[in-house]
């Protein structure tokens, strides 16, 4: 990772200290969600980091932030290693963290309808989906807390979790458990960052073109671009909302579900039946390598 030196040009409106200019955080910026985040929110002068595995992908994404007259700072790290936090600790040295996406994740499903997902899989969702983004969250709200003087512009975490979260489907079972924990856990956090003056937003989409959802065969009523997904999420943490489930549809049966019968909810939820295909990303002899001890840091830049 090579951090720029300073210079006139940058930005330093949502910095409290001007000599550290703003740097806004995405994770899983290398496609899909992500890098219609990135550029949803490059501008001039800005600084944008952006987290992923993938080398092309992030080299994407660097180059879609710089023709936008962005600063692309872009990392190759995966977030269930402690590369993570020590990125951070270099980054928060250089600039003011302003925003965090918590956006990267993982989906799997069953191999067959008549069974659930593997323990490999399960291991996988949870430690990247909920264990990465909370350690993710956690690592990013404490520099930002441990930056923050008053009077200071707020600080905003978005953390994308998904409409699966609040509509679990047996086909998806794992990864909503994943995306329900994260919903959770920005409810139980925002009070506390809230008084730090970090605002925490739990973004929950239903179905997005996107790599992801292109390993999703079934029914994907209202899918809707990346493009229009990444609009909705910007807006919903500039402004600081606590929640934001989209698109509508969606939003009134998230809401309507808890009320309505269990035997019916159990009768509807079943129609979205879908088969997830495997993630080619997944690396093979995942699982066997899972007791093994961690690598220190994927990081390069
Ligand atoms: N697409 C949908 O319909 C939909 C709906 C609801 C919610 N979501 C959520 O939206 C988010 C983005 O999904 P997407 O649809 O854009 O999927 P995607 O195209 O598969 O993108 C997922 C991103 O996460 C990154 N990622 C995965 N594991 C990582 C790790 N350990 N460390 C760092 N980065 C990691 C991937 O990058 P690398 O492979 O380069 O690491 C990739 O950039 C996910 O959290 C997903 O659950 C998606």
């Amino acid at each position: 990772m090579t951090i720029p030196p300073a210079d006139a040009s940058e930005d330093t409106t949502l910095a409290d200290d001007p000599a550290k200019p703003a740097l806004v955080i995405i994770t899983g910026a290398t496609g899909g969600i992500g890098l219609a985040l990135a550029e949803r929110l490059a501008r001039p002068g800005l600084h944008i980091g952006l987290v992923g595995r993938d080398k092309d992908g992030l080299a994407r994404a660097a180059a879609a932030v710089e023709a936008r007259g962005g600063r692309a700072i872009s990392s190759r790290i995966d977030i269930t290693t402690p590369a993570f936090e020590h990125w951070l600790d270099t980054v928060s040295e250089r600039f003011t963290l302003s925003a965090l996406y918590a956006n990267a994740g993982l989906s799997a499903g069953p191999a067959s309808p008549r069974e659930l997902e593997s323990a490999a899989d399960t291991e996988r969702l949870v430690r990247t989906n909920l264990l990465g983004t909370i350690n993710s969250v956690r690592a990013v709200a404490e520099r930002m807390r441990a930056q923050s003087r008053a009077p200071a512009p707020m600080r905003r975490i978005g953390i994308v979790a998904s409409v699966a979260g609040l509509l679990p489907t047996p086909d998806l079972a794992v990864y909503s458990a994943t995306k329900a924990g994260l919903i959770a856990y920005a409810h139980g956090v925002r009070p506390r960052l809230k008084r730090n003056g970090i605002s925490v937003t739990v973004l929950c989409p239903a179905f997005v073109t996107s790599p992801m959802s292109a390993r999703h065969q079934g029914a994907k009523p209202f899918e809707i671009s990346a493009d229009k997904a990444a609009i909705k999420m910007v807006r919903a943490v500039e402004a600081g909302r606590r929640t934001a489930v989209f698109p509508l549809p969606f939003a009134l049966l998230a809401y309507l579900a808890p009320f309505g019968p269990g035997w019916l909810v159990d009768a509807l939820v079943p129609t979205f039946h879908a088969e997830i295909q495997p993630d080619p990303r997944v690396e093979p002899g995942f699982s066997q390598r899972l007791d093994r001890p961690r690598a220190e840091s994927d990081e390069t830049d």
